[in-house]
């Protein structure tokens, strides 16, 4: 997939992560970038960045009827990034725990789904194209400050790997992305280094390029990845001594 004329489309766009990929993007050479949010008007500064090349669209990706309308407008798309999402805190044994981990898992995971589910048959008539989903590195091992964060980017993960198998007879490749802390809103409070947007999306839309489906786009993911592998390779090193 080469980002040079592709048409992409992205959630979350007025800021954070979803305004440094339109920026990363333009500089790519995309020809069309239709920045969604939920508040059209929240896009106006992410357009001035190239007002003939990005289309502000709303989209609330919870809602259903918004992301069939936004299909029906944008049926050239080639490139989706699935970037919105949400992530409350106050652990899990507190009296608004439930309705933290509902509306984490219906923007995190049913609202992505949906994304997926909405745009595969007009990546398919498009050569397959791509799609990338913001992760995080918490998706693969929960840490309990974002609890039920951790959990519903959990189970985003593992629908990236089933869409990444159920899209590939279509030829669409399918990106996890698993940022560490990065330096928006959201990380706000967070006491750790913390990698710029502009960052995560450029080295997203290499790993794209070059056919790489796992991104690990600052230090700590990487460092928590390679912590991960560990087990692995000693599992690989006792295989290894089986040998005669
Ligand atoms: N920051 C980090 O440390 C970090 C680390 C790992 C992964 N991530 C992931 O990166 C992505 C972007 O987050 P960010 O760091 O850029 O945080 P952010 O600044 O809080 O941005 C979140 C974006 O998601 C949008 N959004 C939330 N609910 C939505 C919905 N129902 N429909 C459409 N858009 C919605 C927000 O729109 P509004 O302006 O309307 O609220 C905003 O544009 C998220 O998926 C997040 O989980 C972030």
């Amino acid at each position: 997939m080469q980002v040079q004329d592709s048409v992409a489309l992205v959630t979350g766009a007025n800021r954070g992560i979803g305004k440094a990929f339109v920026e990363a993007l333009i500089q790519a050479g995309a020809t069309r970038i239709y920045a969604t949010a939920r508040n059209v008007e929240a896009l106006r500064e992410v357009v001035m960045i190239a007002p003939d090349r990005i289309t502000p669209i709303a989209l609330d990706i919870t809602q259903p009827n918004q992301i069939a309308a936004v299909v029906r407008q944008t049926q050239d798309v080639n490139l989706l990034i699935n970037n919105a999402g949400v992530a409350g805190t106050g652990g899990l044994f507190t009296s608004d725990s439930i309705g933290t981990a509902e509306w984490e898992m219906q923007t995190n995971y049913f609202g992505t789904l949906r994304m997926m589910q909405a745009f595969a048959p007009v990546l398919k008539q498009n050569q397959g194209g791509a799609i990338v989903n913001v992760l995080s590195i918490v998706s693969v091992v929960n840490v309990p400050i974002f609890a039920s964060y951790s959990a519903s980017k959990a189970a985003l993960n593992s629908i990236t790997q089933a869409a990444r198998a159920e899209l590939s007879a279509q030829n669409t490749q399918v990106i996890g992305v698993f940022p560490g802390p990065v330096d928006t809103a959201m990380s706000t409070g967070v006491p750790l280094d913390k990698v710029a947007p502009i960052r995560v999306a450029q080295l997203t839309l290499q790993a794209l390029e070059n056919t790489i489906e796992d991104v690990y786009p600052d230090p700590i993911a990487e460092q928590v990845f390679s912590e991960l592998q560990k087990p692995l390779k000693t599992l690989e090193k006792q295989f290894a001594t089986m040998l005669p």
